[in-house]
């Protein structure tokens, strides 16, 4: 499973970059926002800057266009950034239409805000490189997010669909376990939920007997 780190945050992303385990990286305009990026020009340096980071990796740069002809022009200039840059499309239908388009262009797509089977179906049709099932917001509305991984995932391999499964919407660091076994390709998480797996404190208590135990022969 490939790691992603959801933020568009420098710092956490070199941070993430520095431990070598990370395969790219995803934005959407709200995590943007946050970080105080205006105007486009601005919003596309900052795209590159993430390219340049993570030279070794998939960068999702999200669409703000919802028609059809408005897709496509923003997506051709997003992806003319950097070849790393995955255009990221909603889940609606002249996104559908557009990541069809960008497939057979030769433009890689990552289709977001997906919540359902179908939906998911739908971005494999279309060519999308990335599915994201949002499941931190399916587990807020009642839902099981995992549960729709798994299902994607059975889907996917019955019908020999080659599009990936980046579970997104990641909320803790069991999210990330649990997507793995449920069959996720991808998972795109908050740097907190990474580093969160490292941690257990039978190895910090065995490596605090370690270093006194160090001492002895030193
Ligand atoms: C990823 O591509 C999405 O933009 C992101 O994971 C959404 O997460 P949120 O539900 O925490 O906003």
């Amino acid at each position: 499973m490939k790691f992603f780190i959801d933020t568009a945050n420098l710092a956490q992303i070199r941070e993430a970059n520095d431990l070598g385990v990370l395969d790219g990286v995803t934005t959407n305009p709200s995590l943007m926002a946050k970080e105080g990026v205006k105007g486009q020009e601005a919003v596309y340096n900052h795209y590159k800057t993430i390219c340049e980071i993570v030279t070794n990796g998939d960068i999702s740069a999200e669409v703000v266009s919802t028609d059809f002809d408005g897709i496509i022009a923003e997506g051709k200039k997003l992806a003319a950034i950097h070849p790393n840059i995955i255009v990221k499309v909603p889940m609606i239908k002249d996104g559908v239409k557009a990541m069809k388009w960008f497939t057979d262009n030769g433009i890689k797509t990552n289709c977001t805000l997906v919540f359902s089977a179908g939906q998911a179906i739908l971005a494999a049709k279309a060519g999308a490189k990335y599915v994201s099932p949002f499941i931190g917001r399916i587990d807020d509305s009642g839902w099981d997010g995992v549960q729709l991984i798994e299902q994607i995932a059975r889907i996917y391999t019955i019908q020999g669909f080659e599009t990936e499964i980046l579970a997104a919407s990641i909320r803790s660091s069991i999210h990330i376990i649990k997507c793995a076994e449920a069959g996720a390709d991808v998972c795109t998480c908050p740097l907190d939920s990474i580093l969160g797996l490292l941690k257990h404190p039978l190895t910090d208590i065995g490596l605090a007997k370690f270093l006194e135990d160090a001492k002895k022969f030193s």
